[in-house]
């Protein structure tokens, strides 16, 4: 830790600055967040940061200090909200600050009633990691928190918004606004960050795009409820124009302090760009793979059985279906929801987690070694939080219910108050047998409701926070248990995908959906913040279970390979010819996963709206691949020249098409002619690639085909 500083703190990393100052109270107020500062930037802007003392406005300048709140003239959302013995807190004073070159301290106190600590870390990817923790300091009396946000200013070129929402197979669907005055605010009440999680919130430059602009982008460490917003006040925010910031949203008794006792707030993640959105994801991607938790390479090519047999359970055709996977080269076979006492359907059995005899007579372990000898992972689902009213533990332990009033039922379910020891015991003790007894090294971990239970519910129960730390606490008990276990996150799909849960497990489940049209958008946005390793994607069935729309294989195949790829299809139901393409398939995944789980992820701009071109380029930039994708027809004749970025512009790269995944038809008579030769692989300067683009075949809708280069100077 730094050392202590009463002046300005500079901290600085991977091309990115922030800078603070003591205002005229002493407290450390925020100067500038974004590109590095050179050294006589900072006399500069220290010089030139106190504002205007405006008409009808405060007779002093403003500032905009790391705790602006009411009493300091903040007019915005407060930093922080808290009260004591029934008075509000009052205004907070600086009493110490700890800084370094990336990391810089806070604290500010009340008196003698609370400390509010603010910690600033900016790693070598240029991603802040900000931290705010409040402690009841008083020696008598209860402290509640309302709210810790953690705010950081946004220039005025910041004009526009970009955040997200979606629905249940649609997740992450980007939708776009100017900034005005008041507050864009993006809140989830739902006891997880929900399909319609805003997820990332960007604001940037006029028309900032994937390879163009200058943005502030925000993610919130969290799956329980939650704010993200963008604000502007016509005052301003000092010498900033608005606000970016996010925090946990407590309920209004949820968090009471004991004298001494502190609450932590969830880590929200800035990250500051001017290489457009790609720049961001580049910076979350690098920050994301630095953690010491980073699951390790490489990534198990999975089959996942939900959409082949259902509920319908039986060890010879689940025997059959694993020879198959084994077959196409699968590593990890998961046997999803179906496995437990009574669950015949989803009406019934959660919360009974005992492997059903009637259905598996012989226990799981058969199929499990099975899985073992051919080879394979052997992967179990689970919904650890949830219980039917028709199981065997509602009925024993109704108290154990998080409380949701009768008749709001959701998929048949309720949740149970992970906040109440005894039930945490009980699933620890169930799940942790489960996987010793089965020897099970992956669990699909699903939430398929909201949580609407009041604090004031029968049970007493503690709230959305306290079950959001004990399903922490019970994942990382799980891990301290088996260390080699591997969790998914699943959510109804992608309705729980935040860097909270990830520091807890080693994926996400994007989506239900695996329409390749809805499952290339979602995943490209998903991608904005979270590497590929981290976001399971499957190939499924020509007809989608979720849309009935009809895909080509070459297009799923392309589709599922940009992610943690696997199969979500009954392989007993597929002809020759389709196992052939999986297996081909299966082996390029394999000889591409380093390039694609370690490279860079890039984006064009410049296509027409049914189109889609994006790769990976490893980070010498000597080899990456690209795909080419029609969700949709195009609105003119032609496909213009397409830019491929992200490559080295001194560089020849050696071009070709992958045909493993098989033919992409074409809405042409022929290829532009560099593409016909590229079949024999043709070599072109990464100027030209990467700067004036090439002309790309005008694809059928529907159609994806993969490019692969590799550096030839060397
Ligand atoms: C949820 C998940 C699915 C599947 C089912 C099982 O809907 O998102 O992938 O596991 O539960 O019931």
């Amino acid at each position: 830790m730094g050392s202590p500083s009463s002046g300005p703190a500079h901290l600085s990393n991977g091309g990115v600055s922030l800078l603070l100052t003591p205002d005229r109270w002493g407290l450390p107020a925020l100067v500038h967040w974004g590109a590095a500062l050179a050294d006589d930037d900072v006399p500069g802007l220290l010089a030139t940061d106190v504002a205007a003392v405006l008409n009808s406005s405060l007779d002093a300048p403003r500032s905009f200090p790391v705790v602006a709140d009411r009493h300091h003239g903040w007019s915005g959302t407060p930093a922080v909200q808290w009260e004591v013995g029934g008075a509000t807190g009052g205004p907070l004073h600086h009493i110490g600050t700890t800084t370094d070159a990336t990391t810089a301290r806070f604290e500010l106190a009340d008196g003698e009633l609370a400390l509010v600590t603010v910690d600033y870390r900016l790693d070598s990817a240029g991603v802040l990691h900000a931290r705010a923790s409040i402690e009841n300091r008083s020696t008598d009396g209860e402290l509640a928190v309302g709210a810790l946000r953690l705010l950081l200013p946004l220039p005025a070129r910041a004009r526009e918004i970009l955040d997200f929402t979606g629905k249940w197979t649609g997740e992450r669907r980007p939708q776009r606004r100017l900034v005005g005055d008041g507050t864009w605010s993006r809140a989830s009440r739902r006891g997880r960050p929900g399909h319609d999680s805003a997820f990332l919130v960007l604001a940037g430059t006029p028309g900032f795009a994937f390879r163009t602009g200058e943005i502030w982008a925000c993610h919130l460490a969290w799956s329980g409820n939650q704010e993200q917003f963008v604000e502007r006040l016509p005052e301003g925010a000092g010498v900033h124009s608005a606000v970016i910031g996010a925090g946990e949203l407590l309920d209004l008794v949820e968090v009471r302090l004991a004298p001494g006792e502190r609450y932590d707030s969830p880590e929200v993640l800035f990250a500051w760009s001017d290489q457009g959105i790609d720049g961001v994801t580049d910076r979350f991607h690098r920050s994301v793979r630095s953690r010491p938790e980073h699951p390790s390479p490489p990534r198990p090519l999975v089959l996942n059985t939900w959409e082949a047999v259902y509920f319908d359970h039986d060890l010879d055709r689940l025997t059959e279906l694993a020879k198959r996977a084994a077959d196409v080269g699968v590593e990890r076979f998961v046997l999803d929801d179906g496995w437990f006492r009574g669950r015949r359907g989803d009406t019934a059995g959660l919360g009974d987690w005992f492997v059903d005899e009637t259905v598996w007579p012989g226990g799981l372990r058969e199929l499990s070694d099975r899985v073992h000898e051919l080879g394979m992972q052997f992967g179990l689902w689970f919904e650890p939080e949830m219980v039917n009213p028709n199981s065997d533990l509602a009925r024993a332990h109704p108290q154990w219910l998080l409380g949701e009033l009768p008749d709001l039922g959701w998929r048949h379910q309720f949740a149970l108050d992970l906040s109440q020891p005894e039930v945490v015991a009980y699933l620890l003790d169930r799940i942790d047998r489960i996987v010793t007894d089965c020897r099970v090294d992956f669990i699909k971990w699903d939430h398929n409701r909201d949580l609407h239970a009041s604090l004031h519910s029968r049970t007493g129960a503690s709230g959305v926070h306290e079950h959001t730390l004990a399903l922490y606490r019970l994942l990382d008990e799980l891990a301290a248990r088996h260390p080699a276990l591997e969790v998914e996150s699943c959510a109804s799909g992608g309705a729980r995908a935040d860097l909270g849960i990830l520091a807890h497990t080693q994926r996400v489940w994007a989506s239900d959906t695996n329409d390749p049209v809805e499952r290339h958008m979602i995943q490209r946005w998903t991608a904005t913040l979270l590497p590929p390793e981290l976001v399971g994607s499957h190939v499924g069935p020509a007809e989608a279970h979720t849309t009935h729309r009809t895909a080509v294989l070459p297009f799923r195949l392309v589709t599922a390979l940009f992610g943690h790829a696997g199969i979500e299809w009954d392989l007993l139901s597929c002809d020759p010819h389709e196992l052939e393409a999986l297996a081909r398939w299966a082996r390029l995944y394999r000889e591409l996963r380093p390039l694609l789980h370690g490279g860079r992820t890039v984006r064009a701009d410049d296509v027409d709206e049914g189109a889609l071109l994006h790769g990976v380029v490893d980070p010498d930039r000597k080899h990456a691949v690209y795909a080419w994708v029609r969700t949709d027809t195009s609105a003119t004749a032609h496909t213009p020249r397409v830019a491929l970025p992200g490559l080295d512009p001194r560089r020849r790269y050696r071009v070709r098409i992958r045909p493993e995944t098989g033919p992409a038809s074409r809405h042409q008579v022929a290829d532009p002619a560099w593409l016909t030769e590229a079949e024999q692989g043709v070599v072109l300067s990464g100027r030209v690639l990467t700067r004036d683009g090439v002309p790309l075949p005008l694809l059928n809708p529907g159609q994806a085909m993969l490019l692969e280069l590799t550096a030839a100077d060397d």
